[in-house]
């Protein structure tokens, strides 16, 4: 049987993990989040979210993978005394299936921006009609989003990820720099200010179970928290990684580019006369229109297309590292086939997301598109629900001396972990998903 792999170094795991995380959910649904869901109180509850929820879960994955050292069903199998514990795993299972599915749209729009980037078709154009008439083209949308699901299993399969690790070294600090670029720019149009007091300024009227729910599921999307794919990163990990740091790290580095693809965005819509709350196409809408008023536009956004193709595939080969973990759990020798036969199902399961902005625009699931109904389960019920458990396994089945030797942290920092895990996480997630039932059973 093939040996299951380690990270190669240190650095290495940083990278994947920020990688896993950093993706679509920081720089595409976080802004479209808060702008459809009244801005800075939106702004607010995700970094509440993340901080005090977010980040002790991210911990209890990093504790439980590398103390399992195998995929997640494997040791909840292992770790978990009651035979339902490897359910979560399924959950995961579930979740990047569902998720890659939509996902793979998004990454065949970023393609399809590339492409047109490339041959200087993005300049002087109506950016919202150029959005509608690409997303909703069926033969384009579904050929960009095979291109992007094919990437993806290729680079899994192909034994390529650590090359991606190492490239991970530099793109991801040149993404960085891309976006502080950009938000200088936006915020330097005339009218900006208008978009920073939309994205600071509280309303608290608009504080309510809904908005919370989808900012706690933000979070956690964008952690890539409570479906085990974390987890599964972990569990790769060699024993002397200090997992408090990452767990930090990755939380802090995940608010500040949040934040600052709403400083490219937000003030960049006030400034140009565009609408926060457009929706998907957000991002898609506003960045040409701002790289049309740079210098040398059209050549950074070929750039910028590109570094946000790669962390878009880092984090879609996190989702269909968490299938095919599960899938084939230690059967190691049939990863490169379960790669291609997952990858294919995950293709066709997107085909009604990738057409929900064309020619299935109109059926409606739960009061939205087939691509939004996706999005709901996942982030809004698959999430919060494996971190419930993930929470309550770190804090109750794992004994004090399990952990304190995992976390190798301050006893005060363990103690604080251990409650937060204990009772305030899973009290914080069972009161903010209440509250959004009975609001939308009123
Ligand atoms: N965090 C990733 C993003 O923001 C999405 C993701 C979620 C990846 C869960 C893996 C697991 O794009």
């Amino acid at each position: 049987m093939a040996p299951r792999e380690q990270w190669t170094s240190k650095l290495g795991f940083i990278l994947a993990a920020a990688g896993s995380a950093i993706g679509l959910g920081a720089i595409w649904k976080f802004p479209y989040m808060a702008g459809t869901n009244g801005g800075s109180i939106f702004v607010l509850l995700f970094i509440i979210s993340t901080i005090a929820i977010g980040l002790p879960i991210l911990l209890a994955e990093f504790v439980i993978g590398r103390m399992g050292q195998a995929d997640a069903f494997t040791i909840f199998q292992r770790l978990g005394k009651n035979k339902m514990w490897p359910a979560i795993a399924w959950l995961g299972f579930a979740f990047g299936f569902i998720v890659l599915s939509f996902y793979s749209v998004v990454g065949g729009w970023i393609l399809s921006y590339l492409a047109r980037a490339l041959t200087g078709q993005l300049t002087s154009q109506n950016h919202g009609e150029l959005f509608s008439s690409i997303t909703s083209n069926p033969i384009e949308v579904l050929l960009a989003q095979f291109v992007f699901m094919f990437l993806t299993v290729w680079i899994v399969q192909g034994g390529i990820k650590a090359g991606i690790e190492r490239a991970s070294r530099w793109m991801m600090p040149l993404l960085f720099i891309f976006f502080i670029i950009l938000a200088i720019r936006s915020l330097t149009l005339e009218g900006a200010m208008e978009g920073v007091r939309f994205l600071f300024i509280p309303d608290w009227s608009l504080l309510t179970g809904s908005t919370f729910l989808l900012a706690l599921g933000q979070a956690f999307f964008s952690l890539s928290v409570g479906v085990t794919a974390m987890m599964t990163y972990a569990s790769y990990l060699p024993k002397d990684e200090r997992l408090g740091q990452s767990a930090v790290s990755v939380s802090v580095l995940n608010i500040f580019i949040s934040i600052l693809a709403g400083l490219v965005i937000f003030p960049a819509v006030f400034a140009l006369g565009g609408s926060p709350a457009e929706g998907p196409g957000l991002i898609f809408v506003i960045l040409p229109a701002i790289f049309e008023q740079m210098p040398f536009g059209s050549i950074f956004m070929i750039l910028f297309f590109i570094l946000m193709l790669f962390a878009t595939l880092t984090s879609a080969i996190a989702l269909l590292e968490i299938v095919i973990s599960t899938g084939i759990r230690t059967r190691y020798d049939r990863r490169r086939r379960a790669s291609w036969v997952f990858g294919t199902l995950i293709f066709i399961i997107g085909f009604p997301s990738a057409l929900s902005f064309g020619l299935m625009s109109d059926v409606s699931i739960f009061g939205g598109t087939f691509f939004d109904f996706a999005d709901l389960i996942t982030s809004r019920i698959g999430m919060p629900i494996g971190a419930l458990f993930i929470s309550l396994f770190a804090g109750f089945v794992l004994t004090n001396q399990q952990t304190i030797d995992e976390l190798k942290v301050h006893p005060f920092i363990h103690t604080t972990w251990k409650f937060l895990v204990r009772f305030v996480v899973p009290a914080a997630i069972i009161v903010i998903f209440a509250a959004w039932i009975i609001e939308i059973s009123l």
